[in-house]
Parts: C-alpha cells; sequence; structure tokens
C-alpha cells in the first residue's frame, strides 16, 4: 500500500514528483504530500484525498527545489486526516520522511520520544520513525563525523525498528540528498541522466528512465546529485546491479479508455498471446518455462501441489488445483497466504511449493513463501511485475508477461494466472498420464484462448444493457461448479469491490443449504451454465431459485438452449475446451462488475478503503 517517490537531480522535483505520485495511486488514495527541499529549507504542503487535491493545492504556491519526496497514503495508523498525511516532518525541524509499511514497535518508541521532548503532530507510526531518526542524528551529531552523518542516522534507526518499511528521507543538513530504505515493502532506485529516483514501483518513474535497481531488503540507498550508493543495515557496501524495465510509460497510459479496469478487460486477448509465447514445446504436445530451475525429473516425483496466494490470485489458485488434479491426478492443496503463515499446517516432504501474486509484493504472499522456504520446500512463483520482492526470493518461476495492471481490481492478470495454471496442469499432466494427441489437444485449445476471449468480449454492448437494469440491487449471487465455483467467487468479489453491493459466491448446488434463505426478488443470482456433464444439475439449482421469484443471468455457452422463462437474461461464451472455459468465463463477470459500477457512478479504478498492493499486514 501506498505509494513514495524521491527525486534527486537537475529538474524542478515537483512536476516529477506529482506525475509519480499520479501514477502510484493507485496504491494508495487517502492523502497524498510533498516535501521540497531547498537550500537548507524544508517546503510541506499534505492533504487528505486525493493526488489532483493537493496538485491543486500546490499550484497556490511556489515550490520549486530539485530534491524532495511524496507520498500517496493507504491509511494503516491514524485516520484520514491532513495531520496523518505523509510527509513527516520530525519535531526538530530538522527531517522529512515518507513511509510505507508499519512500524510494530512505534507505541514504546513514541513513549520514550515522548519523555525525550520530542513532539507530535499525527497518530501515524511514520511520525514516530521520522523523530527516532532526528533524536539518533541529535544524539550521533557530536561523534559522527562526514557525509555519513546522514546515512549513519537513518541506519541506527532502523536497526531499532520492527515492522515493514519502504522508506525516503531529507536532512536540512545535507541538501540535495535523499536516504532511502526497505524492509518487506518495495522500494526501487532509477539510474536517469544527471537524476535519481527512489520509488515504491517502476511506474514512477519510467517516464523518466528504464534503468532501474531493485534494492533488497535490509539495504540502504544514498543519493547525491552525482553519484548514489547502496549498503546494507550491517554497514557492508552492495555492488548495485541496474536492470532495464521492458516497458514504457505508454504501457502504464489509459488511452481511448475511460478506466484502466476497462482498458485491461479488453486487453486480454492481447495479454493471453503474451503469457503463453515460447512456452509450448516444439512437438506442441506440451508447455515449457524457462524459469522454473527444476528439473523434469524431480518434477515428475512430486506427490502433492500447495498454492498459496491472496484474493483474486487465490481463486486462479483453486481452479489451478482443479485442472492439475483432473489432468496430471496430483493433489493440489491450496490456502490463503495470510493463513498458510501462521497454520504451520503439515506437508508431505515431495511437495512443490508455488505462490501467485500481480504485484509481487503482497505482504502475505511474501511471507508465506518465506514460510515454506524456512521448512526447506522449493517456492516457485507466479507473478507479473518483473524483480518484485516475490520473483527475486522464490527459487524459480513463471512471470505473466502482460505488462502493468494497474486498475486495482485484476482483470488481465487474473485470466493469465488461469492461463499459467492450465499450462503447468499440462506440463505435469504429459508427464504421468497424458497421451502425445491429447497434450496436443490442450496445447491447440490453449492456443485458442485469446480468440475466444475476443468472442466473449463481443458480448460487451449486451452486458453493458444487462448492467443498467441490474445495477440497482443491493445483493447479488454468484453461482458456479468444479472450475466455475472458483469463478463465482472471482464474479462476487469483482461486484464487491468496485461496485460495493453485497456479492457472495458459492457452489450452484451449496446454495441450497444457506444462501437461498437470502433468494427473492431483491437478490438477484449469476449462474455459471456452461455445457457440461453437470448442465442439467445447474439447471435444477437455477429452477430452485425461479421457484422462490430470484432473477436470473444466465452466462452459458453459445447454442444451448435454457428452459423457457428460465433465465432473465442470458450471456453467450463460445465453446471451448476445460482448460479454457475459466477464462473466457470470466470476461461475462468482469464486464458486469464493471458496468455496474460505472452505472452506479463509483470511482472503478480507486474503490473505497482498497489499494492495489497489500504491502501490510
Ligand atoms: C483483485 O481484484 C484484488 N484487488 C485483490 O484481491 C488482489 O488480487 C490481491 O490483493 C492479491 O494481489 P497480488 O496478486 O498482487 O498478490
Ligand atoms: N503506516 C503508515 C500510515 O498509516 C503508512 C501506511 C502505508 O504504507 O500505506 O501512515
Amino acid at each position: 500500500m501506498c505509494g513514495i517517490v524521491g527525486y534527486v537531480g537537475k529538474q524542478n522535483a515537483v512536476a516529477i514528483i506529482l506525475e509519480g505520485l499520479k501514477r502510484l495511486e493507485y496504491r494508495g488514495y487517502d492523502s497524498a504530500g510533498i516535501c521540497v527541499q531547498k537550500g537548507r529549507k524544508l517546503n510541506l504542503i499534505k492533504k487528505a484525498g486525493r493526488v489532483d487535491n493537493l496538485s491543486k493545492e500546490v499550484a497556490k504556491h511556489r515550490m520549486v527545489g530539485t530534491t524532495g519526496i511524496g507520498h500517496t497514503r493507504w491509511a494503516t495508523h491514524g485516520g484520514v486526516t491532513d495531520a496523518n498525511a505523509h510527509p513527516h516532518v520530525s519535531s526538530d525541524g530538522k527531517f522529512a520522511l515518507i513511509h510505507n509499511g508499519v512500524i510494530e514497535n512505534y507505541a514504546q518508541m513514541k513513549a520514550f520520544l515522548l519523555k525525550k521532548g520530542y513532539k507530535f503532530k499525527s497518530e501515524t507510526d511514520t511520525e514516530v520513525l521520522c523523530n527516532l531518526i532526528a533524536y539518533h542524528y541529535a544524539k550521533e551529531n557530536s561523534r559522527t563525523k562526514g557525509q555519513s552523518r546522514f546515512v549513519e542516522c537513518v541506519r541506527k534507526t532502523l536497526r531499532h525498528v520492527e515492522g515493514t518499511y519502504g522508506i525516503a528521507v531529507l536532512c536540512v543538513d545535507f541538501p540535495s540528498e535523499i536516504v532511502g530504505a526497505r524492509k518487506a515493502s518495495p522500494l526501487i532506485l532509477g539510474v536517469g541522466e544527471d537524476e535519481y529516483i527512489l520509488a515504491s514501483d517502476a511506474s514512477a518513474l519510467v517516464s523518466r528512465t528504464q534503468n532501474v535497481v531493485y534494492l533488497k531488503d535490509g539495504e540502504i540507498a544514498h543519493l547525491t546529485p552525482k553519484n548514489f550508493f547502496i549498503s546494507t543495515l550491517d554497514q557492508a557496501d552492495v555492488s548495485p546491479v541496474v536492470d532495464k524495465i521492458n516497458w514504457s510509460v505508454a504501457d502504464a497510459e489509459l488511452g481511448d479508455y475511460a478506466h484502466f479496469m476497462e482498458k485491461e478487460i479488453f486487453e486480454q486477448p492481447a495479454a493471453l498471446e503474451n503469457a503463453m509465447r515460447g512456452r509450448f514445446s516444439a512437438d506442441g504436445s506440451t508447455a515449457q518455462f524457462g524459469g522454473l530451475n527444476i528439473t523434469p525429473g524431480e518434477f515428475r516425483d512430486l506427490e502433492r501441489f500447495m498454492f498459496c496466494a491472496c484474493g483474486t490470485a487465490w481463486h486462479a489458485c483453486l481452479v489451478t488445483e482443479h485442472l492439475i488434479e483432473r489432468f496430471a491426478r496430483i493433489p493440489v492443496e491450496v490456502d490463503y497466504a495470510s493463513e498458510f503463515r501462521y497454520r504451520n499446517s503439515p506437508l508431505d516432504p515431495r511437495t512443490l511449493f508455488f505462490v501467485m501474486s500481480q504485484s509481487g509484493e503482497t505482504i502475505d504472499t511474501l511471507a508465506a513463501l518465506r514460510e515454506a522456504k524456512r521448512k526447506g520446500y522449493r517456492v516457485m512463483a507466479v507473478n507479473n511485475v518483473v524483480g518484485s520482492s516475490i520473483a527475486r526470493e522464490a527459487d524459480g518461476g513463471i512471470y505473466q508477461h502482460v505488462g502493468p495492471e494497474v486498475g486495482v481490481a485484476s482483470t488481465k492478470a487474473f485470466t493469465s494466472q488461469l492461463l499459467i495454471g492450465a499450462m503447468i496442469a499440462l506440463y505435469v499432466a504429459r508427464m504421468r498420464d497424458m497421451s502425445f494427441s491429447d497434450g496436443v489437444q490442450y496445447v491447440e485449445a490453449l492456443k485458442a484462448a485469446p480468440a475466444l476471449t475476443r468472442r466473449a468480449l463481443a458480448q460487451a454492448p449486451k452486458i453493458k444493457a444487462i448492467a443498467k437494469r441490474y445495477a440497482k440491487y443491493q445483493d447479488m449471487l454468484f453461482l458456479g461448479r468444479l472450475s466455475l465455483f472458483p469463478l463465482a467467487l472471482e464474479g462476487a468479489l469483482k461486484l464487491k469491490e468496485i461496485s460495493y453491493i453485497h456479492a457472495e459466491g458459492y457452489p450452484a448446488a451449496e446454495m441450497k443449504h444457506g444462501p437461498i434463505a437470502l433468494v427473492s426478488e431483491s437478490c438477484p443470482s449469476v449462474f455459471f451454465a456452461p455445457k457440461s456433464e453437470i448442465f442439467n444439475k445447474i439447471v435444477s439449482s437455477m429452477q430452485e431459485i425461479k421457484a422462490r421469484k430470484g432473477p436470473i443471468i444466465a452466462i452459458t455457452t453459445e447454442g444451448t438452449e435454457l428452459p423457457e422463462g428460465l433465465a432473465d437474461e442470458t450471456i453467450f461464451i463460445p465453446e471451448c475446451h476445460e482448460a479454457v472455459l475459466p477464462i473466457v468465463a470470466a470476461i461475462p463477470v468482469q464486464l458486469l462488475s464493471y458496468y455496474i459500477a460505472v452505472e452506479r457512478g463509483c470511482d472503478v479504478d480507486k474503490p473505497r478503503n482498497l489499494a492495489k498492493s497489500v504491502t501490510v499486514e
């Protein structure tokens, strides 16, 4: 959560920081703030609300300087107020700091600092960190001489801190310098021409440079106008590795779309192409992955898979479970990363562990990965953001390659996770019982996924019209079976998060064990009812809803006839292979949620209380 940007260079930092904040706003949008340093003066403006609010305020003042920091907040400690907005300035006025994360021992440190006479203006954990740096600086001032004093007091402070942080700090005594550091929260350093930019993620700096250094946990970066230095909390020097970002600023632009979510929904055919490119064997009968770092023999000897993730990615894991068990006949367990990390569940030694995460920064997923590694398991990551914490800490992995996903509601990342899950199932199945010809058929089916997805997207105008009629409801059920049960969960999650309609996803037949009590004229049900061997069972569940006057939106296969009068609305999806069905079935529920949210006037890309990347517990 929360986005941070820091700039040191020759240009006016204000415009660069505000542009960076705008691009990072999807990470948090409770408040925004900027602090620019000019000589020994810190010029601070911060406001509750969006970055636009901050920009308007900044425009009223003459704010100039070539060094500065900015923040967009997702509140954890303290309400959404101007005072709690970052940057925070130490009570002696010497330091300004922005922070992403949670300082867990902030209460003890605050009590200590209050006794020492430090004053606090906010309720945040962050302000404590800022004052603690000031305390160490004042204490060490007489002892540590020279340039390193700034870095050393930050280093010293961080040794006393429990919790997570990505920070950037200014100090009045060191104009044109920034000290940044990270632990569990992301922080990257952009290396531009005569300028350096610190940011939570690449979107904030890609318009200025594609050369980046991914900082590791426990590293401190010291930026000056001419150079940068990286060291560890233990004072060891680090030789930086400069990587290149493989996308440009145009990939993160809205173009002709009204929202990023809309753009990303319609990008899915191309995203799927990218996710599968180069990943089929030359004989066209199986999948191949470059980055798994595990031999086919080791893969074949596995007895079990364990998948951990959060939110939408967890739904993708549930579909993957279904496909691996169905085609490769290996047991799969799926857990919420947030539960797994504390659950201490017994695992079979011949288990291969997978985590799935679009951002690669979700703190619970990262913690699950670390917990599995601590127990000696090899952990693979399915991940979209290249160079993310999860990508770097995993033993191997598969990149999704779908470009930046900006909308808070995950869409193209989800369907590409489904595709990669289907490819993992194929890969393992072909090592076991799946024949060459079944493999070829499966591969052909996956290759058809982009075109089929395009066909499903062609239903958009019809779905938009349905959305207009259903936007008034306050409750909705999503029902599906087998591999589409997770799609029911996903449909409900999408609708909840962007339109604030209460929605529940259930296995269709489970509905009569409780949720059916909700059914009435004012609670519609969205049914996944594709052509399958259990089609008639699903139709029976629909009849049960209809008998109780529940409106029905049916999603079924082209050419399928539902009993007369059963569905109030019917959305068709093309006929497809079992491994592709969940991908194609995702389209109508994504579109339905999107259009309903637009109809209700909701802020689709920045739904209330949410943030794109959940980097706090
Ligand atoms: C999806 O629409 C959600 N906003 C959310 O559930 C998300 O999928 C979850 O936070 C996991 O994110 P990750 O894939 O970046 O780890
Ligand atoms: N804990 C800090 C706050 O509440 C930072 C939160 C974040 O990372 O978004 O202000």
